[in-house]
């Protein structure tokens, strides 16, 4: 199949091109690189030993992307492409709103120019509410508290309507909760600009020394140890269900969503401990203010991707630890270190 990777230079983009072609697919890849390296691709190419096709181009660019369509005979869309950073787009939401929605506009509206009616969409677990009980099953209540959120919720709405007019369109909502980890080769990973918001990207730079001290932001939630709860899903994992997503596409139609997640929570200090057993690295941290919007747990109920996607994640957090600190202390300063 000849499937056109949105975004797929960034970091699960990046995983997920490697699944598509050990899958023997064909891949096709439209990034503007704005959050990553073309080095990503390079390395995708080595590790499979596949080439894969690479337009370093905005989805914004309505000409470019219809050049693509038209070049490669597409059958299937896996839509990455977008900004992910939740404090950034509260302070530029035109900017989140521009990127992350027009683009998905323009993306659809080429795909119906040229017949294409599979797709397969990033979403996240941040389109549930702030009191939704986990485990969280997809047909709990939907609301977002940022414009990044708002984003992933509108756009899951405007697939649902156009799925509405096209009979034979299949289109696959994931709802990622936590990615970390890192491709066992060491060769790609996440490589976040700047100071990194999430936390594991924040231990394995504390690990490397990058980083002085690991801020916990509370330890006064209702939770095991006071600490907030994760599901953390190995991008690996993450990146298969993709390649599940996309065949199970082609034996159904209509709009669905799926959550993409373990079904296990971790605590903040419970992932500390088991990176440092792990690791053998050390990571010290110190007790901060609550960080604001965050809520006390969140974990997936998986059983509907397990029963009609047949995917379940594997790799377990020790897994996840390992591939990260490999990813990190092979590339301190990211894609920056060849
Ligand atoms: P990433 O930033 O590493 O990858 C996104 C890629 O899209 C980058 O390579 C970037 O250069 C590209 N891009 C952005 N805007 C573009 C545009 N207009 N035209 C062309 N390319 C563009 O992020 P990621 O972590 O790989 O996330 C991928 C998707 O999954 C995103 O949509 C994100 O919102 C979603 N998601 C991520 C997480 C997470 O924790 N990483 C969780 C839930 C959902
Ligand atoms: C964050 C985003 C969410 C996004 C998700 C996955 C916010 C408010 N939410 O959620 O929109 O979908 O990432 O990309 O940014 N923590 C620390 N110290 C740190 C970093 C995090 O203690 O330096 C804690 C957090 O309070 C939380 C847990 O670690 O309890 C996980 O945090 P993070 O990795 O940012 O993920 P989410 O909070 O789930």
């Amino acid at each position: 199949m000849k499937v056109l990777v949105t975004g797929g230079a960034g970091y699960i983009g990046s995983h997920t091109c490697i699944e598509l072609l050990d899958h023997g697919h064909e891949v096709i890849v439209i990034d503007n690189l704005s959050n990553s390296h073309p080095r990503s691709l390079e390395r995708v190419q080595s590790i499979t030993q596949k080439e894969l096709f690479f337009y370093e181009k905005d989805l914004l660019d309505k000409e470019a992307l219809n050049q693509i369509f038209q070049t490669h005979a597409i059958d299937a869309v896996i839509h990455f492409a977008g900004y992910k950073a939740v404090g950034e787009s509260v302070e530029q939401p035109l900017m989140y709103y521009q990127n992350n929605i027009q683009s998905t506009l323009i993306l659809c509206e080429t795909m119906q120019r040229y017949g294409v009616h599979h797709l397969v969409f990033s979403s996240s677990a941040t389109v549930y509410g702030m009191d939704t009980k986990s485990p969280i099953p997809e047909n709990a209540p939907l609301s977002a508290t940022n414009p990044y959120g708002r984003t992933k919720l509108f756009i899951e709405e405007i697939l649902r309507d156009w799925a509405l007019t096209l009979p034979e369109s299949s289109i696959t909502l994931l709802r990622y909760f936590n990615p970390v980890g890192a491709h066992s080769s060491g060769l790609i990973g996440e490589d976040p600009q700047g100071i990194p918001n999430n936390l594991m990207p924040y231990v394995t730079q504390v690990a490397s020394g990058r980083r002085e001290i690991l801020s916990v932001f509370g330890n006064d939630y209702d939770t095991l140890d006071g600490t907030g709860v994760r599901d953390y899903i190995h991008v690996v994992d993450l990146a298969l269900g993709h390649v599940k997503a996309l065949e199970h596409s082609f034996k159904s139609t209509g709009c669905d969503a799926y959550n993409l997640g373990t079904g296990n929570g971790t605590s903040v200090l419970e992932l500390v401990k088991a990176f440092e057993q792990a690791t053998g690295q050390n990571v010290p941290y110190q007790i901060t203010d609550r960080r604001p919007g965050d809520v006390a747990t969140c974990f997936a109920n998986p059983n509907k991707a397990k029963l009609e996607l047949s995917w379940e994640a594997t790799r377990d957090i020790v897994e996840m630890c390992k591939d990260s600190w490999n990813w990190q202390s092979k590339h301190p300063m990211g894609y920056q270190t060849s």
